[in-house]
């Protein structure tokens, strides 16, 4: 699992039989269990299309979909000839190829579209799938303007039988799930701040002739794409509004544009904090020139979502794959014992000036995605528990997740159009998302707190919304 072997110095027996036994605790507390629906039962074969199959598009169709026997890729669509030829190329050039969007919707044998397109055409698209009857799975950002969160809502309530579903991944892994179900129990305590990050070294621009430039780009430019917010924050905010249940009351920030200066005019730096209603804050924090990341036992790609919690923090990634520690807050619980150790029971430990050896927190426990509840199970059943966790604490062996989150929430949205089930990530958390991404980019843009609630007066007939247009490109 890790590049070095974790030390076990600061680990004590007590501490990890404690965060061992916590980790049953909620497992029993869950009882639903994992919330992926895999393919196996599924009650039919969809037939689908994809409109878009760029590098999203067809790595979803090549590593995935391809796989599942539970849907038959039909059509797709893409303005571009050598990626729809790729794209064809998964399937044996069976699926029919379009390059007008509207003519593969009109085709009536297609239940359900992937909509792969650049975020300022999510929407269009979006809303001619919708209005064609067909079932729409579509990539974060779900949605690029105010105008767009309000207009599909009302389609969604037009068409309340077609399920909706926007690409947030994390959603769908067993490993952010079961790290959710342990905050749940309450094994870190309450939660008050949450620190998140995706720190990258690269500079997104694609090789371009002047011809292509903006279509191939599309990501570097404010009048297609949200930036680093759309492309990498949304994830993460996702993640935070998950684990608090709750969704921001506001936003501030300082964004700039002062490392890749070749004519893009996004930011390739941002730092944002996000305010909830129990006062908890989302820290954030993106950047395009170094993806360290302080601490971690796993390089990863700079990504990571820290849970911080009056009893412990959890520290997940899905980049590059699933991974997640639980650190007990040591230097708590030998305060607190030092304190009833006191002998004429006055407690004198403020915690403000801590030795070396109380403030560590140790390397944290690693988070297997499927553990059992110990109390529910047999001898042998729980001494294998006990000695995988140990195991996993040693980098021995490393937890992973068993199903491919992408795989996951790709077969688990050809079953809910089956079955008529709701997604996981359906349409209100795939336009909240969205919102956050906006209202982010506008507290930067603006250099000022901006409220979630004034998301209701913008991009609605008659209300000025100017100070949105400039970024979201409201229509
Ligand atoms: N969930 C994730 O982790 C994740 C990862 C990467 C990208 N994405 C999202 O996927 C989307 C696509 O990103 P990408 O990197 O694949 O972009 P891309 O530029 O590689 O691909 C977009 C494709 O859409 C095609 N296209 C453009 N206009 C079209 C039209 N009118 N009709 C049909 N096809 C059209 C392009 O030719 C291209 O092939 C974005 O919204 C992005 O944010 C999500």
């Amino acid at each position: 699992m890790a590049d070095t072997e974790p030390t076990t110095q600061h680990l004590h027996r007590r501490d990890f039989a404690k965060t061992a036994a916590a980790m049953g605790v909620a497992a029993a507390v869950a009882s639903k269990g994992p919330f992926v629906r895999k393919a196996k039962g599924a009650e039919r074969v969809v037939n689908y299309a994809m409109i878009g199959p760029g590098s999203r598009g067809r790595r979803l169709l090549e590593r995935h979909l391809v796989h599942m026997e539970h849907g038959k890729c039909v059509a797709l669509c893409d303005i571009y000839e050598k990626n729809l030829n790729r794209a064809l190329k998964v399937f044996d050039n069976e699926p029919r190829a379009y390059s007008d969007y509207n003519e593969l919707l009109a085709q009536d044998e297609i239940e359900a579209v992937f909509i792969t397109v650049p975020l300022f055409l999510h929407f269009p698209v979006m809303k001619a799938a919708l209005e064609a009857g067909k079932h729409v799975f579509c990539e974060k950002s779900l949605v690029f303007t105010p105008e767009e969160v309000h207009a599909l809502r009302s389609l969604h309530e037009a068409h309340p039988e077609l399920t909706i579903q926007v690409g947030l991944q994390r959603r769908y892994s067993l490993l952010y799930q079961r790290a959710k179900e342990l905050v749940d129990a309450g094994v870190i305590g309450d939660i008050t701040h949450i620190q998140a990050q995706w720190h990258r070294n690269t500079n997104w621009r694609r090789k371009a002739s002047q011809e292509f430039e903006d279509q191939f780009n599309w990501r570097l430019y404010r009048k297609y794409s949200g930036g680093l917010c759309a492309e990498l924050m949304s994830h993460q905010v996702d993640v935070a509004d998950w684990f608090l249940d709750q969704h921001p009351e506001s936003v501030m920030g300082v964004g700039g544009l002062d490392y890749w200066k070749d004519g893009r005019d996004i930011y390739d730096n941002i730092q944002l904090i996000f305010e909830y209603p129990g006062g908890q804050k989302l820290q954030y924090s993106s950047i395009m020139t170094n993806r360290h990341i302080a601490g971690r036992r796993v390089p990863g790609d700079g990504c990571r979502e820290t849970i911080l919690g009056t009893d412990g923090a959890i520290e997940l990634t899905l980049i590059p794959y699933g991974d997640g520690l639980l650190y007990p807050d040591v230097m708590k619980v030998k305060m607190e014992d030092q304190a009833k150790q006191e002998k004429d029971g006055e407690n004198w430990v403020a915690g403000a000036t801590v030795a070396l050896d109380t403030a560590e927190q140790g390397d944290g426990f690693p988070i297997d995605p499927e553990a059992i509840d110990p109390a529910q199970v047999g001898f042998i059943e729980k001494e294998l528990f006990f000695a995988k966790t140990w195991a996993y604490h040693k980098g021995i062996l490393r937890p992973s997740e068993t199903v491919d989150p992408e795989y996951a929430e790709l077969s688990s949205f050809l079953n809910d159009v089956a079955s008529g089930s709701r997604p996981l990530a359906g349409i209100e958390v795939g336009l909240q998302d969205s919102v956050a991404v906006m209202l982010a980019n506008l507290a930067m843009d603006e250099q000022r707190k901006v409220k979630f609630s004034e998301i209701d007066s913008m991009g609605v007939e008659g209300v000025n919304v100017s100070s949105a247009k400039g970024r979201n490109g409201a229509a």
